[in-house]
């Protein structure tokens, strides 16, 4: 079957994050990561169908969904999820935190790679927890000279947002020695599992490569940025552990709202039939990035390594010497993803999740402002 990845998707006044913060000028938005795509055909159905019946009612999480969970789970990562792990939340963000609320005495500390998804690098902060930078440029497994005596969490993003960096099975396995021996909780957030745009690679749950991993672990997952859902607040945790399953739950009461009914009607329908749908849209995001390869072959000054996953990438402009980068590109009609909320300046963060002709549009004026600020002569 083929799939749309080519129609021009009009966002304007939609009540879009991504498009709305730039209204008012002639501007592409290739920041905040959602795609400028449609969701599959099935996702669409489905929710037409729950729109049609005009009944939006609390939600419940229904065996169907649970179980097409689990399926997704064995079938893509070959990892075996019990129904009694999950718990259903509105989002991987508010995820991460309660997880930090639940689990971590106020004096306790979080480790956090760096740089990394503004939520995750502003988790300590936001929940007045220590919180010590893990260096990307350094292994996952080289942490124990940032440990404190207070640091009793490990956040990974994997695969790595910004990064696009996957972890194998032997890289996990020896961080789970590591974190039981030193006592830590791990967080994952593996909202981007699904994307691994590198054939030769597959995602490795953290808590699938032993028991030890599973007892310490959350692995927080959604198919929001798979099938592009992430305005219908779906999600889940899988906790394996009894107790820390209980002191979540605990600690969601009163905090987290219902499932939204929508979120659940798609993502079912998305674990359910999506397996087609996905492989194309990696595809698509390949060939994007062969074009924007293409694009950087005339700009050697631009660091670049091209992601293992995701549909960002993480471009080092620090040689190009501008004062604000995302300010400067901005202004020549192109938001990218300033470095600096990730933790590092002189980068930018370029959203591809969209059509070949948008990504070719927004390089094009890139182009120019490269010519504006004397990079081309
Ligand atoms: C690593 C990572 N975690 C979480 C999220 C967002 O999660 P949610 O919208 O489910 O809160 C994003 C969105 O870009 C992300 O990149």
């Amino acid at each position: 079957m083929n799939f749309d990845f080519v129609t021009p998707v009009d966002r304007k006044n939609t009540a879009s994050l991504k498009w709305q913060r730039y209204e008012q000028q002639d501007v592409i938005p290739m920041w905040v990561a959602d795609m400028d795509l449609t969701s599959p055909p099935g996702v669409q159905k489905a929710l037409s169908k729950a729109v049609s019946a005009g009944v939006f009612g609390y939600g419940e999480v229904p065996q169907g969904l649970n179980q097409a969970f689990i399926d997704w789970c064995a079938s893509q990562y070959n990892w075996q999820v019990e129904k009694d792990w999950l718990v259903w939340i509105p989002g991987v963000v508010p995820g991460f935190n309660l997880a930090v609320e639940a689990w971590l005495k106020p004096e306790q500390g979080l480790l956090v790679q760096s740089p990394v998804y503004p939520p995750i690098r502003v988790l300590g902060n936001l929940r007045q927890r220590p919180s010590v930078d893990l260096p990307m440029s350094e292994s996952i497994n080289n942490f124990s000279s940032y440990l404190k005596p207070e640091t009793s969490a490990l956040v990974l993003c994997n695969p790595q947002n910004p990064l696009g960096k996957v972890y194998s099975r032997q890289e996990l396995e020896e961080l789970a020695g590591l974190a039981e021996e030193n006592d830590l909780l791990v967080i994952s957030d593996d909202i981007w599992s699904d994307l691994i745009l590198e054939p030769s690679l597959r995602h490795v749950p953290y808590a699938s490569v032993s028991e030890v991993a599973a007892q310490h672990s959350i692995t927080l997952m959604a198919p929001s940025k798979t099938f592009n859902i992430a305005g219908l607040s779906c999600a889940v945790a899988v906790i394996p552990n009894p107790k820390l399953r209980a002191s979540y739950r605990k600690k969601m009461r009163g905090l987290m709202p219902d499932m939204n009914y929508l979120g659940l009607v798609a993502a079912q329908a998305a674990w359910e039939g999506g397996h087609d749908w996905l492989e194309a849209l990696k595809t698509h995001l390949n060939a994007n990035l062969d074009i924007l390869e293409n694009w950087l072959k005339d700009f050697p000054q631009i660091g670049y390594q091209r992601p293992q996953a995701t549909f960002v990438a993480w471009l080092d402009v620090s040689s190009l010497q501008l004062e604000n980068p995302y300010e400067t590109f901005l202004q020549g009609g192109v938001a990218l993803s300033p470095g600096e909320a990730y933790g590092e300046s002189g980068y930018l963060r370029l959203n591809f999740g969209c059509s070949a002709e948008q990504l070719k549009q927004a390089l094009h004026r890139m182009t120019k402002v490269l010519y504006n600020v004397g990079v081309i002569k």
